[in-house]
């Protein structure tokens, strides 16, 4: 099973590096993939607020973009009262990008959640919707 308290902390780390100038909301995330290297996301924000990226896709991104196709589990930390929500285009991203992970939602104050994208995301739209 994972380190899901190391993954919480790697998340925290880059969550140190959030751009988020406008909201001042930061995120941090870390994917774990199934070579075992973690792969950090942070909020990056722009002035052109919708080109926004989310620190989860930031995280998934990373890790696509290195070659990596099997994320094992996703951390997400943002200063919320509970664990941190995921947006809903993070829930879709989550859902096709890393389906069989699971998902650590923390927050600043220990709190810990595990889930899955499928309970973040029921009936989350599938590559197999699209026509063939
Ligand atoms: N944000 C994330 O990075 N992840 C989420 O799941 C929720 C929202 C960011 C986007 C924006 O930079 C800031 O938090 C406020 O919405």
């Amino acid at each position: 099973m994972p380190d899901y308290t190391e993954l919480v902390a790697q998340a925290a780390a880059a969550r140190e590096r959030a751009y988020c100038p406008y909201s001042g909301f930061a995120v941090g995330a870390a994917a774990l993939t199934a070579t075992g290297r973690i792969f950090p996301g942070c909020n990056v924000e722009n002035a052109a607020y919708p080109a926004t990226i989310c620190a989860e896709r930031a995280a998934l991104l990373g890790a696509y973009a290195a070659g990596e196709r099997e994320v094992v589990a996703l951390a997400v930390i943002a200063d919320t009262p509970g664990p941190v929500s995921p947006c809903g285009t993070c829930r879709q991203v989550i859902h096709e990008l890393a389906p069989g992970c699971t998902v650590a939602l923390a927050n600043m104050h220990g709190a810990i959640l595990l889930t899955t994208p499928q309970e973040l995301l029921p009936g989350g739209f599938m590559p197999t919707d699209l026509p063939t």
